[in-house]
């Protein structure tokens, strides 16, 4: 082979050394994929030879009959374009960077030679280390050997163009700065090289830590013992060893507060912290148990820093912070609102048959234009059919009937979508006219007795009086008496 190959070679110099054609430049990526195009030549009956290198070691071949052979080190990184005499060389290594060269050979008609030098140029871009959202990120596209008419670009993470994007800056040499970075920007970042209508790619993977989006709307929940409130709160890509593990990289604190809404009542305003982070590893929230908050959930693999809450009262309406604090005074930050829906009857939770009674069902606050109440009354409701909603949040019942009682519930809706109901019972009882009827009875029952006793009184008065000389007589007889009271007394 390698006998064959330096006869080759002699043949090529022979008939080709003056053509003077200038090397045609190919960009390449270590570890990526480039394609050395030779376009199809003359008749199907050629004999295509590929060479490496100064001194033109064999590569790859393929025969007039399409059999190809391959040097044993290069078998599993080489092949030979299916429709073409293109080379296309996989999981490019550092001392590829070199030249190749193509022989064509048409021995059918006259035996012409075709050559065409190839020089594979390094491009590369420099691994970053992980970056905190916020931070700046600066990118450079390194070419070996630069050529004439060579332009660079860069692509973002989305395989997008940077056009559109005020936070880009593109330096003279083309390096790239991207200003406050978000975890979108996470990903492989991608610098194309572009000449001579070819196009060759390096990327770069990029590390950004960052906190998941911030919920962009209220979170809505609504009173009761049952209702769930959760506060999301995760890192978009689990954190990296070092910056969790080590305390000189990483986290150095972090918390949950809270701040009452002006709606929920005496705290309003004070910021108060609900859970600290205590650090790992690993990572963990520490309750402050005299706060008896209800922490039901702590995610601590390092990545989720949500937090839940079993029963809802409103005194849970607020603004929410979940604070990691890096290195350096660098915090990720992310606050959320929380609404929550309340029923409110008057009078409260009893009426009467035929009372007005109130239902309000309310946020504590207006509600804003995008949001729409609807109310489900109970099945019977004096109310029924209430029209579609929207409805007003407060719903009066002029004079409740027995069908009122029951089951009322209040939802919350912004287009088309439930984001939260409440439900109370409201209990209507009989009219309190049959309070005062027994009243009455008791009352003329109380009378009577009364009555009954003073006539006893009357009779036994006048009884006595008649009886009075009687009496007399009787006292002496009493003188009988075993034991009188005077007895007592001696
Ligand atoms: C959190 O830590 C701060 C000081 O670092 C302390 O004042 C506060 O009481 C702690 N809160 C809880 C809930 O542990
Ligand atoms: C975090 O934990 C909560 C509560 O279990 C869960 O609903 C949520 O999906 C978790 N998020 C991630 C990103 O793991
Ligand atoms: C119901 O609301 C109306 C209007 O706010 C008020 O005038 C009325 O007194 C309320 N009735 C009750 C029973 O609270
Ligand atoms: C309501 O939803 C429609 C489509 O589902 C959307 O086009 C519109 O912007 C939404 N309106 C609001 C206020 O979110």
């Amino acid at each position: 082979m390698k006998y064959v190959s330096g006869f080759l070679s002699i043949i090529v110099a022979l008939f080709f050394s003056s053509t003077g054609a200038e090397d045609v430049v190919v960009y390449g990526q270590v570890g990526g994929t480039v394609t050395l195009p030779i376009l199809k030549w003359g008749s199907e009956k050629v004999l295509v030879q590929w060479y490496f290198g100064m001194n033109n070691q064999f590569m790859i071949s393929r025969n007039y009959q399409g059999r190809e052979t391959t040097a044993p080190q290069w078998e599993d990184r080489l092949s030979l374009s299916k429709t073409d005499f293109s080379l296309i060389i996989n999981n490019i290594r550092l001392e590829d960077f070199n030249s190749f060269r193509c022989e064509l050979k048409d021995f059918r008609s006259t035996p012409i030679t075709s050559v065409t030098i190839f020089r594979l140029s390094h491009v590369s871009v420099q691994p970053v280390s992980p970056l905190l959202a916020g931070k700046n990120l600066n990118l450079k596209c390194d070419i070996k050997e630069i050529v004439e008419g060579t332009q660079r670009r860069w692509l973002n993470p989305q395989k997008q163009d940077l056009n559109e994007d005020k936070r880009v800056q593109i330096g003279d040499d083309s390096s790239l700065t991207v200003m406050k970075v978000t975890g979108q920007d996470h990903g492989e970042w991608t610098c194309v090289v572009t000449y001579k209508g070819r196009e060759a790619y390096a990327n770069t993977p990029v590390t950004i830590i960052d906190l998941s989006p911030a919920h962009p709307q209220p979170i809505y929940t609504s009173v009761s013992p049952l209702s769930l409130l959760h506060l999301p709160c995760f890192f978009s890509i689990p954190l990296p060893l070092s910056w969790s593990d080590s305390q000189e990289k990483g986290i150095q604190g972090g918390r949950w507060t809270f701040t009452p809404s002006p709606a929920a009542g005496s705290l309003t305003g004070v910021v108060q912290t609900l859970v600290n982070l205590s650090l790992g590893p690993p990572l963990a929230w520490v309750v402050n148990q005299k706060r008896r908050l209800d922490v039901s959930a702590l995610h601590t693999n390092n990545r989720n820093l949500s937090l839940s809450k079993k029963g809802v009262t409103v005194g849970d309406r607020g603004k929410y912070t979940c604070v990691v604090e890096f290195q350096r005074d660098d915090t990720l930050k992310r606050e959320m609102r929380v609404e929550v829906l309340q029923l409110l009857t008057s009078p409260v939770s009893v009426a009467f048959v035929g009372q007005e009674v109130n239902l309000t069902c309310t946020l504590g606050q207006p509600l804003t234009s995008d949001l729409e109440v609807k109310w489900i009354p109970p099945h019977h409701s004096s109310l029924l059919p209430l029209g579609s909603s929207p409805h007003p949040t407060l719903l009066t019942i002029p004079e409740a009937t027995y069908g009122d009682g029951g089951w009322w519930r209040c939802e919350l809706w912004r287009n088309k979508t439930k984001l939260t109901s409440v439900e109370i019972t409201l209990k209507i009882e009989r009219v309190p006219m049959d309070v005062w009827l027994l009243v009455t009875i008791c009352a003329a029952a109380v009378i009577f007795v009364l009555l009954l006793i003073l006539t006893v009184i009357l009779i036994r008065r006048h009884r006595q009086r008649v009886m009075i000389p009687r009496r007399g007589k009787r006292r002496f007889c009493n003188c009988k008496d075993p034991k009188p009271k005077g007895f007592y007394r001696n």
